[in-house]
């Protein structure tokens, strides 16, 4: 009887064991069957993805951008491939990107279920907006107030904004003393536009609590690229100590201690004067004629704009402008050659102003190629279907992620011959005349439909730093040019190494 019974255990055991083996089999091969044959569509080509991760451990950690411009060489311009669980197109070209994202239809306006536009825009807003929250009505008001306020005109509301914050940013600089790491600093310069521009407020440079905020805001753009693990796998904020966990609680800070609290000082204490500002401006649209109070939905839509806009603005010109200072202290020529312009075409009795950009296209033409050569967005901002579609005769089912490879884009020696050389006489006409394309604005800016709504205030912020920086001083490192690695640290805007600038003023030889 004992034996029996051991028997049939085994029996049972075995019985187990084989019914396991044949389930997980038969859901495997399931699985893959309907992943390889079950597409009656013709799905863009890709490299085989591995069980969960998908094609994430092919994208080189270092470069990913650049190693879907190689993997592009074996599956062409478009291809496709799982990154975790959410089915994921490469566009490596500029025509198929522009043939993609800029159609009228909004097709490819959305954006996709990752982290940063889960947890930070929570899907509101401009930039972090999904399609359906009011995308198009918020980014209209955006570019109406910025056009009302003067973007890109040497005087205005914005250019005093811009004029007045670089004179305080050059007297900290001078305050610092000879040798430091400004990448605080521009944070806090391009902070205070967007926050003057928003809310009327601006923070001292030695503001400690707000420059603590922006640091944070800073990590989440590190954290935030979409071949970062943490970015696909949302799951992961439920584990202690994961990346994902640290980017929502920053999230939840600067939006509940920081913008909010300074969105609601600003409400409080409101004059109902339309012409100062992006909240003036919408309360007098949206609010009350009288009171200028919001109703619920218009309140919590401007919270986001705000939140929204600070992160649009302020680490992605930081990061631009940190590899433009980079790039002058990298090539001492380069600088010479506008400090040369400034000196000509502004004097030394007074430093550059808005006024004088459009006399200085070689300095102009600095800015475009140092954007080009470092791109401190390789994927630009990822987009998403709004409904199954295609691309270049390719099936895209909807909410796939599409990402507009910028760095393809930039060096493509069809567009911008000899990419990994530092040209900036690329952007000059052979009478030194400024020539700009869309292709040089769209690697740096995004393509189509979504692309940056702030272009003219970030080139304006970039211009005033540069020019007024090299007015005053030489830019130099210690271990001089040859140390200087033009090589970024990961991100959805991806910066150089920290870095120190010796500031040595003027009049003393390069
Ligand atoms: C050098 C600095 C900047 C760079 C490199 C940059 C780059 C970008 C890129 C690549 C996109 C995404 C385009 C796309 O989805 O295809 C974008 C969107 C956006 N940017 Fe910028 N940006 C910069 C500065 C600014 C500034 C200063 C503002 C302030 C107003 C701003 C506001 C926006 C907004 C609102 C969007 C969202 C557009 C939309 O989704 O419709 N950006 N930017």
């Amino acid at each position: 009887m004992k034996q029996l019974k051991h028997r049939d255990l085994s029996v049972l055991r075995f019985l187990l064991r084989f019914c396991l083996v044949t389930l997980v089999s038969s859901l495997t091969a399931f699985y893959a069957k309907k992943k390889l044959f079950g597409r009656k569509k013709k799905y863009p080509p890709g490299p085989w993805g591995l069980p969960v991760v998908g094609i994430l451990p092919f994208l080189d950690a270092g470069n990913p951008a650049s190693k879907v411009l190689e993997l592009s060489k074996t599956y062409g311009p478009v291809f496709g491939g799982y990154l975790g669980g959410l089915y994921t197109v490469f566009l490596n070209d500029y025509d198929i990107i522009m043939e993609a994202f800029g159609r009228k239809n909004d097709v490819m306006s959305d954006r996709p279920q990752i982290l940063p536009f889960i947890h930070y825009s929570r899907g509101q807003g401009v930039a972090g907006s999904f399609y359906h929250n009011n995308w198009k009505e918020n980014r209209k008001f955006v570019m109406t107030s910025l056009n009302k306020f003067g973007v890109g005109k040497p005087v205005g509301h914005i250019a005093d904004i811009l004029e007045t914050e670089i004179d305080y940013f050059l007297r900290d600089i001078d305050r610092r003393g000879k040798e430091h790491d400004i990448g605080g600093m521009v944070m806090m310069f391009s902070g205070n536009v967007m926050l003057q521009f928003m809310l009327g407020i601006r923070f001292d440079y030695s503001d400690t609590e707000t420059q603590s905020y922006l640091d944070k805001l800073a990590e989440l753009f590190a954290l935030a690229d979409p071949a970062n693990p943490c970015v696909l796998f949302d799951f992961l904020r439920h584990l202690p100590y994961t990346s994902n966990r640290r980017f929502i609680g920053y999230c939840d800070e600067i939006m509940s201690e920081f913008t909010e609290v300074q969105l609601q000082k600003k409400l409080d204490a409101l004059q109902m004067n339309r012409n100062s500002g992006l909240v003036d401006y919408y309360v007098s649209k949206f609010g009350d004629k009288e009171t200028g109070e919001l109703s619920p939905a218009h309140s919590k839509n401007l919270q986001h704009l705000v939140n929204d806009l600070l992160a649009a603005g302020t680490d992605t010109t930081t990061a631009n402008t940190l590899w433009l200072l980079l790039c002058v202290i990298k090539y001492p020529e380069v600088q010479r050659n506008i400090q040369a312009e400034i000196d000509s075409v502004v004097g030394t009795a007074r430093p550059p102003r808005l006024a004088d950009r459009e006399r200085l296209p070689y300095t102009e033409a600095v800015g475009c190629e140092s954007r080009r050569y470092c791109l401190a967005g390789p994927f630009s901002v990822p987009h998403s279907a709004t409904t199954d579609t295609d691309i270049h005769g390719y099936f895209v089912p909807k909410g796939s992620m599409v990402i507009a490879n910028a760095w393809a884009v930039s060096r493509n020696p069809e567009l911008f011959p000899d990419p990994e050389q530092f040209k900036p006489e690329r952007f000059l006409t052979k009478d030194g005349k400024l020539k700009l394309d869309e292709k040089v604005l769209g690697v740096t800016f995004g393509f189509g439909r979504r692309t940056c709504a702030g272009r003219h205030l970030a080139t304006a912020e970039m211009f005033l730093i540069l020019t007024n920086l090299l007015y005053e001083y030489n830019l130099k490192i210690e271990g001089g040019p040859d140390s200087v690695k033009l090589v970024p640290e990961r991100g959805l805007a991806t910066r150089p190494h920290p870095y120190k600038i010796i500031f040595e003023p003027r009049n003393n030889s390069l």
